[in-house]
C-alpha cells in the first residue's frame, strides 16, 4: 500500500505524520472517506465541497488547489490499483510548535491513504439488515463539521460491538435521533412517508443522504426532513441508515426492539437497490 504524505508518495510502513501536526495534539484537522467502486469514485466532487465547507469552518486553508488534489487523489488510487477500495483524506492545520490558539505560519498538512474494500459483504449484509444499539449522543455542537475529532463515536461504536450490533444510534437530550456514530438514520412510517433528520449543527451532511433523497424524489416517495424520537422510529414500519461505506442498509433491530417484523422493509429495498444501481 502507499500512501500520500504532504507531497510524497510513500510505502504505508514509512507514511508518517510529524508529532507537532496538529492532528495529533489537537485533532485540529478534518477528513473525508470516499469510496471507489468498480475503478470509479463515488460522489467525489460533493465529497470535495464538503471537505473545503468543513476546512472553511475551521479557517483551515485548502492545501492545495480543488483540480491538484484531484490529481494526488486520482494517483494514490492508481499507485493502490484500487478498484474496490476507500480512499481516506485528511488535511491538519498543519506542524507547528504547541499552542491551542490558531498558529499564524501553519501550512496545512494534506494525507491520503487507501485501502481495498469488499463491497460484495456490504450487499450481502443489506440483505439480511442490521441490528443497532441506542446511546445518548455526548458529541459537541459541531457535529456538521467532519473533524477527526471522533472520541464519542469510538466509545459509541464500540458500545455497539459489545453488544453484538452494527452500529450505534445516538439520543440527544429530547430523546430525538441525531445520527449513528458514522451513518446517518431514516426512517419509512407506516403511511410510507421517508423521514431523515434536518441538516443542523447535530449532525454531518452525509453524501449518500443526500443521493438517497434524489432516489426517494424520482420515486415520488414522500420525504420530511425532521427530528422523530427513538420510540417514534421503533413504532415505525421500517428503518436504515446510510453512509459511503455502508450504502443504504436496512435496520432490522434497535435495542431490543424489531422494526417492522424484523426483515428489511419493502421500501428500503427500493432504495437500497436504486443506490447500488446508481452506483454501477
Ligand atoms: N462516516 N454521520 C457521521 C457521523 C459520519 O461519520 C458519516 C460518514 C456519515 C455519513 O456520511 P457519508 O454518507 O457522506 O459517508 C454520517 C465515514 C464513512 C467514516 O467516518 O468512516
Amino acid at each position: 500500500r502507499i500512501a500520500y504524505v504532504n507531497g510524497a508518495y510513500l510505502p504505508m510502513d514509512t507514511a508518517f505524520i510529524h508529532i507537532e501536526d496538529r492532528a495529533n495534539q489537537f485533532a485540529d484537522a478534518v477528513y473525508e472517506v470516499v469510496t471507489v467502486y468498480n475503478g470509479r469514485f463515488i460522489d467525489m466532487d460533493a465529497h470535495i465541497d464538503r471537505l473545503e465547507r468543513s476546512l472553511n469552518e475551521l479557517h483551515i486553508q485548502m492545501p492545495m488547489a480543488r483540480s491538484a488534489m484531484m490529481v494526488v487523489l486520482a494517483e494514490t488510487a492508481r499507485k493502490n490499483r484500487a478498484t474496490n477500495a476507500i480512499l481516506y483524506i485528511q488535511v491538519s492545520r498543519g506542524i507547528v510548535k504547541r499552542d491551542h490558539a490558531f498558529p499564524v505560519a501553519a501550512r496545512p498538512c494534506l494525507t491520503v491513504t487507501c485501502r481495498r474494500f469488499d463491497f460484495a459483504a456490504v450487499k450481502a449484509r443489506a440483505e439480511k439488515g442490521i441490528k443497532t444499539i441506542t446511546t445518548p449522543d455526548i458529541r459537541w455542537g459541531r457535529c456538521d463539521i467532519k473533524s477527526t475529532s471522533l472520541l464519542p463515536n469510538v466509545l459509541a461504536k464500540q458500545a455497539a460491538k459489545e453488544q453484538g450490533a452494527a452500529e450505534a444510534i445516538m439520543l440527544d437530550e429530547a430523546g430525538n435521533i441525531t445520527e449513528g456514530s458514522s451513518t446517518n438514520v431514516w426512517m419509512v412510517t407506516k403511511d410510507g412517508v421517508l423521514v431523515t433528520r434536518s441538516i443542523d449543527d447535530n449532525i454531518l451532511p452525509g453524501i449518500t443522504r443526500a443521493a438517497v433523497m434524489t432516489i426517494a424524489r424520482d420515486f415520488q416517495i414522500k420525504i420530511e426532513e425532521r427530528a422523530f424520537s427513538l420510540a417514534e422510529a421503533q413504532n415505525a414500519a421500517e428503518m436504515f441508515l446510510t453512509s459511503s461505506t455502508n450504502c443504504a442498509m436496512p435496520i432490522i433491530m434497535v435495542d431490543t426492539k424489531k422494526i417492522g417484523d424484523g426483515k428489511p422493509g419493502s421500501t428500503t429495498k427500493r432504495i437500497v437497490d436504486a443506490y447500488w444501481s446508481m452506483m454501477e
